[in-house]
């Protein structure tokens, strides 16, 4: 596709939802898609343009739907396929588009094609995991590698009908699909794929996206936790022998019959360098991907479950990672993206600003400040909006049901036999990372359980939704919500520079409290020029060189307008963006 006439997906403003925690319409304590539909006008009024609808397929919920049973049915609590068809026809009749979650590198252990591989060596589906015999050491029975599983412990479970392990890169109830097999690569295609294009989605998230190719071989891992049974494998499955050969695989063999869709995919542990073969238009094999830099910072690699050992990076660390995702676009012909947030990170407020009660609200302006200028398809996650932010400390593990926050957890106990001081250091890494953060019912109105059910939660809702919810910030032209929708109005206004904007430049790179930055329009006549602060102090704005009395033109502050103006220096969490004309820019 040429410059000229862009995709769809890439100027489009995407939002993701996360079904369980979304809105409840049958008081059962689990959001479903009829409350989605409910919320479209809301989502329309803030300049939403996509949604990507996180598993709603039919599951055992070991991981959150991340364990797909069928996926060509809907897990009853969420609704019913004529409840999608009616979701696909609500966001059309808007002139929105709706994405699914592509969950294809592994199923649930209870889809039937692994029902029935388990039960044999010779069956249909014999083949359709990825089965190994077990070592044998000194008479005994050892699974087949020492890798180790993302969730924790081992990534092999034996099978007792085969005398054999299968793999599992997740839980043991997800055991991954064999992606060397050319029918089962078929049938994925056939029931996960085109099932749902053919109702008309537009796209989809595709999950785990780099771990389909694996080292065939399994070779042992090299020791990286010392004293330790199983090691982190990366190395052995990240971005295998296969993983192009395959995507292009099925960009000409399914998508194609679709038009112009997007594919995003999630593409964590991976250099540049490696990004780019996925996501130049040549390729044609993703449309861009998510980027896990930002959202892994402070994170062990490949620690498997040792949330524990998180830290708060600093300041030019974040820079760095934003700079690397920005600076995927530059000199190639690929695309990027923009996010904070998603259902496997802590809120972005807490990671990467402040949830300080003074600050919150003017921090979550600044984070939107920061998103909206940034190049690349934004995708917002629920909530955000609104400036939700983590749960409190004090929160026990008893609140806690994510599976990889609890193995975590349990993994800290069992090793330390029950030691407080271990299980308060565990309960901290949670509290700053841990994946049910994000999958708190959204905040509503303040209402009892905020709005979100007239049931039992699911989950526990944050103690602050009196405080933080959609209708009291509807209600206030000053609120972060109000201030979303300005600024996903101004991005499409100044898309050029906005979403499409090329020679990104951070000025401060090594100074921890502010980041200021600047883009160019393409055309090369008009520049943006973004100052941030992310201190509770006041601080000295870093102009590029030469430029400090320049002509400029504010664009947008996260000052209460009307009440406060921009000065000589940047107050806590201000966020400003100065718009310069080709005039100025001439003797630059
Ligand atoms: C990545 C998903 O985002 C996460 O929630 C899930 O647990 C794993 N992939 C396994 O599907």
């Amino acid at each position: 596709m040429s410059a000229s006439k862009p995709n769809w997906w890439k100027a489009s403003t995407c939002y993701q939802i996360w079904p369980a925690s979304y809105k409840d319409t049958n008081g059962d304590g689990i959001g479903d898609i009829p409350g989605i539909i409910s919320t479209l006008p809301y989502l329309k009024d803030l300049g939403v343009e996509t949604i990507w609808l996180s598993p709603m397929y039919d599951s055992p919920q070991k991981d959150m739907g991340y364990d797909i049973s069928n996926y060509e049915d809907v897990y009853p609590p969420y609704g019913t396929v004529a409840d999608m068809d009616r979701l696909i026809k609500e966001c059309h009749d808007r002139g929105m588009k709706l994405i699914l979650d592509l969950v294809i590198n592994h199923t649930s252990d209870q889809h039937a094609w692994f029902q029935e591989s388990r039960k044999s060596k010779t069956n249909e589906y014999a083949d359709w995991y990825v089965w190994r015999d077990p070592k044998i050491i000194n008479g005994k029975r050892h699974p087949p590698s020492n890798w180790r599983s993302i969730f924790g412990g081992s990534a092999w479970e034996y099978c007792e009908e085969r005398d054999q392990y299968y793999l599992h890169l997740f839980v043991k109830e997800q055991p991954d699909l064999n992606w060397e097999n050319e029918e089962a690569r078929k049938a994925i295609y056939k029931s996960a794929i085109e099932f749902w294009l053919n109702k008309g989605i537009d796209g989809f998230r595709v999950d785990a996206c780099n771990l389909y190719s694996k080292d065939v071989l399994f070779p042992d891992a090299v020791t990286r936790l010392h004293g330790e049974e199983f090691q982190p494998a990366e190395d052995h499955y990240i971005n295998g022998p296969r993983m192009h050969e395959w995507l292009r695989e099925q960009r000409q063999q399914v998508l194609d019959k679709y038009g112009d869709i997007l594919m995003v995919g999630e593409l964590p542990f991976t250099e540049a360098a490696e990004v780019l073969k996925y996501v130049s238009a040549e390729a044609r094999e993703l449309s861009c991907v998510f980027d896990f830099d930002v959202v892994m910072l402070g994170t062990p690699n490949g620690g498997g479950g040792k949330k524990h050992h998180t830290v708060r990076h600093t300041l030019p660390q974040f820079k760095e990672a934003i700079r690397k995702v920005q600076h995927l676009i530059r000199g190639t012909d690929a695309w990027t993206t923009v996010f904070l947030e998603n259902h496997d990170q802590g809120r972005s407020l807490s990671r990467f600003a402040t949830d300080k009660p003074q600050w919150r609200e003017k921090a979550a302006k600044m984070l939107a400040v920061l998103m909206c200028t940034l190049t690349g398809t934004l995708f917002l996650y629920q909530g955000q909006e609104i400036g939700m932010y983590n749960h409190p400390e004090h929160w026990g593990v008893e609140e806690l049901r994510d599976i990889d926050s609890l193995n975590a957890y349990n993994d800290v106990k069992t090793r330390h036999k029950d030691d407080p001081l271990w299980l308060k250091k565990a309960m901290k890494g949670l509290q700053l990372v841990g994946r049910d953060n994000a999958r708190l019912p959204v905040q509503w109105d303040a209402s009892a359980n905020a709005g979100f059910t007239t049931g039992k939660p699911w989950i526990r809702v944050h103690d602050d939704y009196e405080a933080v919810n959609v209708a009291a910030q509807r209600a206030d032209p000053h609120s972060p919500l109000a201030f979303w929708k300005k600024m996903i109005a101004l991005r499409k206004q100044h898309a050029e520079l906005m979403v499409f904007g090329t020679d990104f430049e951070v000025w401060d790179f090594f100074d921890q409290d502010v980041f200021t930055f600047t883009k160019a329009h393409p055309d090369g006549h008009h520049k943006l020029f973004v100052f941030l602060n992310f201190s509770d102090d006041l601080q000295p704005l870093h102009y590029p060189h030469g430029l400090e009395g320049m002509k400029k033109e504010l664009l947008v502050s996260n000052l209460r307008q009307g009440e406060e103006e921009v000065g000589r220096y940047l107050t806590p969490w201000e966020a400003r963006v100065y718009l310069v004309r080709e005039t100025v820019l001439n003797g630059y």
